[in-house]
């Protein structure tokens, strides 16, 4: 079994399973300084886009694509590798086809099929200079089309402040601020099989626009005062029915609010997501590791739903933390309590996972982690 991976970033996050299962990695990779270039079995360099690597895979005759792009910029020329590999060669590519990538790509396009499909949003308008008066009242929150990890977002808090923003971008999407839960929830997705991993905890909203990727987060979710287990039921539901609309592959997730009554949805995208290893950490399937058994032609979507489990799960941003498990070899959790260090240099997390709420803690502790 011969697979290619695209982008050496988070090739460290398969490296060990590859190696494990036997099979053959080429990586490409077009940043001659990116992380991770050594850990391949082959590497080619290639320019910016899409058309290296798709030279790669027709050369080295690849049983399958796995791109490990953790940004939006590049997943439409993505889809269209896809397209040409998978019809003119027979080469599978564990990303999602145009169609889902595009709703996801846009913030505009994926407000319009939400709305289309009835599925719960917060309200929204798109505004620009000629439009400034709204009728929602303040705190708002105004996003760009493009954007991810909280670029181009800002809540504003007067009239004032939104025609700054609108003299900065020009319009926007203006949207309701929704007091409430921020979660997030990873979906596998492949030939008609979608599964929702667990709703992922990431902190409250705030009028400050502190994105999740600051914050401490947890899985499963609980909510203090809910009937957990029924709304974490309907969040995968709802995920499931979602990503089975815009028929998304590979790895996918969703990012909502619960304002109290509701879990609405903010976006969806169509690419391995942030919270995939504290998602691994509780339920233990890894996401990345399904994406290399889809392009393996092993992906068994009864055996993933069958194997899932409910292990308590926190993750921590440490910034910059000395220790020499942030390494390839250490990205597995060997059993049913454990931690695991990640992410690049100032911008590390540690996940933990245990039995309990309190082996958690104690791990958390005995590390010297703010919990
Ligand atoms: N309607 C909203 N109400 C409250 N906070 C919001 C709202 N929309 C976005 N946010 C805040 O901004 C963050 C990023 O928004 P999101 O739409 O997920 O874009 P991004 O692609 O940057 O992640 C959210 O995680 C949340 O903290
Ligand atoms: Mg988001």
């Amino acid at each position: 079994m011969k697979l290619m991976f695209i982008g050496s970033r988070l090739f460290e996050d398969v490296a060990l399973y590859t190696k494990n299962k036997g099979i053959t990695s080429v990586l490409t990779e077009s940043n001659p300084d990116a992380p991770n270039q050594n850990l391949a079995d082959v590497l080619h360099r290639v320019p910016r886009g899409m058309d290296g690597p798709k030279t790669v895979a027709i050369k080295e005759d690849v049983d399958g694509v796995v791109p490990l792009i953790g940004v939006d910029g590049p997943l439409l020329s993505l889809s269209s590798l896809k397209e040409d590999l998978e019809e003119n060669y027979g080469i599978p590519v564990v990303t999602s086809p145009l169609e889902a990538a595009s709703i996801a790509q846009s913030k505009f396009k994926t407000k319009r099929f939400l709305t289309e499909n009835n599925f719960p949003t917060p309200p929204f308008q798109s505004i620009d200079m000629n439009l400034s008066e709204s009728y929602f009242s303040f705190p708002m929150v105004l996003k760009q089309s493009h954007g991810q990890g909280g670029v181009g977002i800002e809540v504003v808090n007067s009239h004032h402040e939104m025609i700054e923003y609108l003299k900065k971008f020009g319009n926007a999407l203006a949207e309701e601020f929704i007091a409430g839960v921020e979660i997030s929830v990873e979906v596998l997705g492949w030939k008609g099989d979608y599964i929702p991993l667990v709703p992922v905890y990431k902190g409250k909203t705030s009028t400050k626009g502190t994105h999740p990727l600051f914050k401490v987060k947890k899985a499963p979710l609980e909510i203090e005062g809910l009937d957990n287990s029924k709304n974490n039921k309907m969040i995968l539901e709802l995920a499931r029915e979602i990503c089975r609309m815009m028929g998304v592959a590979g790895s996918a997730d969703l990012d909502l609010i619960f304002d109290g009554k509701e879990n609405l949805v903010l976006e969806i995208n169509t690419r391995p997501s942030g919270t995939r290893y504290l998602t691994y950490a509780s339920c233990n399937i890894n996401p990345l590791q399904e994406m290399v058994d889809m392009a393996a032609g092993k992906w068994n979507p009864e055996k993933v739903q069958y194997n899932l489990k409910n292990y308590f799960a926190m993750e921590v941003p440490v910034g910059d933390f000395s220790t020499k498990r942030n390494s390839y070899l250490y990205r597995n959790f060997p059993d049913s309590n454990g931690w695991i260090i990640h992410g690049p240099p100032q911008h590390q997390r540690i996940t933990i996972r245990g039995e309990t709420r309190n082996s958690v803690l104690k791990i958390a502790q005995s590390l010297k982690l703010p919990s």
